[in-house]
């Protein structure tokens, strides 16, 4: 019996998980592959979960799929990256049946033509989706939104005193979202890469030393064991 049948009972799940779906290329060293086989790995790796998520009735996922600081990577590994986004957008009807809402979160402007026409594509198709809020972060960077931020807020003209922190969340990518409650790292990592520094001001966080192709729905299940043991205060008592 799956776990979550008991979850009425005894666990909550949190709104929103983000992870950062890390350890790919060690995944590939590991078994003497080039660093690209451990991103298709990886790549597999993610539709199983996001469909997890789906199926125990997740609101939200947000996944960490390619930095603004991953262009320092050789080419020919970016391009791979950019080869797989492309054969996962050009399946995407797949995931069309599972009733899973996709939106790309990230400066998507620098990317290849096509994979823009894609992207628009997946998520039009998507969009009266029921299920899971699937967000897919590519170029993405949490500087780089905020940054993006305060230059839409200085141009819609709003005065200094009527700014507040809702104006700034407002202009991020997940505007109209709930924060990240509960943030997965896994890999051995315990950095935040950039990832959602805004939103997670108050997020749980849970690291593993799994890498990410390794990463399976008992993980999750654990993972999510552990945020029911977590005491949230928000600065309370
Ligand atoms: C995460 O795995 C995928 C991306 C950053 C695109 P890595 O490629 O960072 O894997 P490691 O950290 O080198 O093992
Ligand atoms: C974070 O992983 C980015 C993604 C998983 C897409 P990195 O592997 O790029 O992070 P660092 O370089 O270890 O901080
Ligand atoms: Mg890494």
């Amino acid at each position: 019996m799956s776990l979550f049948k008991k979850e009425t009972v005894a666990r909550k799940l949190p709104r929103h998980i983000a992870i950062i779906m890390d350890g790919n290329g060690r995944w590939a060293k590991k078994r003497s592959m080039p660093r690209s086989a451990g991103h298709v790995a990886g790549a597999k790796t993610f539709k199983n979960i996001a469909r997890y998520c789906n199926k125990i009735g997740l609101e939200y996922l947000t996944v960490y799929a390619f930095s603004t600081e991953n262009w320092k990577r050789p080419k020919d590994e970016v391009e791979s990256i950019m080869n797989l986004l492309r054969d996962y957008l050009k399946d995407a009807e797949n995931f069309k049946s599972d009733n899973i809402r996709v939106k790309f979160i990230g400066n998507l402007e620098p990317l290849a033509d096509d994979i823009k026409e894609l992207i628009k594509k997946d998520e039009d198709g998507s969009k009266d989706a029921t299920g899971l809020n699937l967000n897919i972060a590519i170029n993405y960077g949490g500087r780089d939104e905020i940054t993006n931020a305060v230059k839409q807020i200085v141009k819609s003209g709003i005065s200094a005193e009527d700014i507040t922190e809702q104006t700034i969340s407002d202009n991020l990518f997940t505007a109209n979202m709930p924060d990240p409650d509960f943030i997965i790292r896994p890999s051995g990592e315990y950095r935040l890469s950039n990832y959602l520094i805004w939103q997670s001001a108050y997020a749980e966080y849970w690291f593993s030393d799994v890498l990410w192709p390794d990463f399976k729905p008992k993980h999750l299940e654990k993972a999510i064991d552990d945020f029911n043991h977590r005491n949230r205060r928000f600065g309370g008592v």
